[in-house]
């Protein structure tokens, strides 16, 4: 049985044909009724995923030190933005403002971009902020951006290489309208795809993925950064090269499902191109640092000092509670490989921290 969703999609495939991924991905994930993250708070061991400020305050105790590192390469602007794109339940924002504090002479003015009006208020019930729907709603000044797991949850497209080229991926309703299934468009080229050079040598069978949506965020992001000075941060999972490769995932119950199934109530997500968002920044006049290993990250900002620290009040239980986070969060074969972070600054600035 399709569920609600399914069912609508269906019908606007018949009114005006199939979806491309990006379509698809906007509806399941946001759709203003019936949207994954305006329906739900998908977080923790009952929910579907669990995020790295959500494994250990030590990650947004360190991230809140880095901005306060990146506040003194700026010169100490008294009051200072920090902005946050898709915050979650807050708790990145609860710690990094905690941690703040180390800071006395800055005023922080913290600025939520969250689309889910549940996810808003639970936000609201923890941290003192003001809202936007996007970032040219928060008002001009100093800037320091995060973004964890944010960019990974913006639409994609795909496209698949057969002999005769490229063709968009896309989303259609099935012969007897009872869901959905794939399909091919009309043959383009690369430039017509607006793929990289780099996939010039994709073979038959290849799928390529872009993120127009992204890529629009991350150019506006430097443009400001240029314009105003600061700092952006970007944590997720994804490549540091254009490659090729099918990277769309459906996650429900910590479980990988079929993305076409019950779209709204699984997380959709695609792996991060940072080369390519990288490109896009230079090109909006910013300077790029990383995007390196979250394990890198981390521990060049002293994640296994902070443990120790913690771990002298701890008891037994709450130590080796600190133990598995930090491996969580920095195992090769955990979080600390495939996240990457990559920093953005206004070219005045020297290279932030954590990026050796
Ligand atoms: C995977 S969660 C990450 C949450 C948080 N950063 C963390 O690390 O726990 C993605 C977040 O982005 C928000 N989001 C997704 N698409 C968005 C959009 N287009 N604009 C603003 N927020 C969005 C979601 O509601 C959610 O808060």
């Amino acid at each position: 049985m399709p569920n609600r969703l399914s069912a609508m999609l269906v019908e606007r495939i018949r009114e005006t044909g199939p979806l491309t991924v990006a379509d698809y991905m906007q509806a399941a994930l946001t759709d203003p009724v019936h949207g994954y993250y305006v329906t739900r708070d998908p977080f923790g061991a009952a929910g579907d995923f669990i995020t790295a400020p959500e494994i250990s305050q030590i990650f947004g105790e360190l991230i809140g030190l880095w901005i306060a590192d990146c506040w003194d390469a700026m010169g100490r602007p008294r009051r200072l933005k920090i902005v946050e794109l898709g915050p979650g339940r807050g708790t990145l924002m609860a710690d990094v403002l905690r941690t703040l504090r180390v800071a006395p002479a800055m005023l922080p003015d913290p600025w939520l971009i969250e689309t889910s009006p549940m996810l808003r208020a639970a936000q609201r019930a923890r941290i003192e902020a003001q809202w936007a729907d996007s970032l040219e709603d928060v008002p001009p000044g100093p800037m320091v951006l995060i973004a964890n797991e944010f960019l990974d949850a913006l639409p994609i497209r795909q496209f698949s290489r057969t002999e005769d080229g490229w063709h968009e991926r896309l989303v259609a309703a099935t012969a007897d309208g009872s869901g959905l299934e794939w399909t091919l468009g009309g043959t383009l080229s690369r430039q017509d795809a607006g793929l990289p050079v780099a996939l010039d040598s994709a073979e038959a069978g290849d799928i390529a993925e872009t993120s127009p949506a992204a890529m629009a965020l991350v150019h506006g992001v430097a443009a400001r950064l240029v314009r105003d000075s600061g700092a952006a941060l970007f944590i997720d999972y994804g490549t540091t090269t254009s490659r090729p490769g099918d990277s769309l995932q459906a996650v429900r119950g910590h479980q990988y499902r079929d993305p076409l199934d019950t779209p709204g109530e699984t997380d959709l997500t695609a792996h991060v191109d940072f080369a390519a968002l990288a490109e896009e920044a230079v090109g909006a006049g910013a300077v790029v640092h990383g995007p390196t290993p979250q394990s890198l990250f981390l521990e060049s900002l002293g994640i296994f000092t902070r443990a120790q620290v913690l771990k002298r009040g701890a008891t037994p239980a709450q130590s080796r509670d600190i133990d598995l986070a930090v491996h969580r969060l920095t195992a090769p074969d955990q979080m600390g490989s495939l996240f990457k972070a990559m920093a953005l600054t206004d070219p005045s600035m020297p290279p932030p921290a954590g990026f050796p």
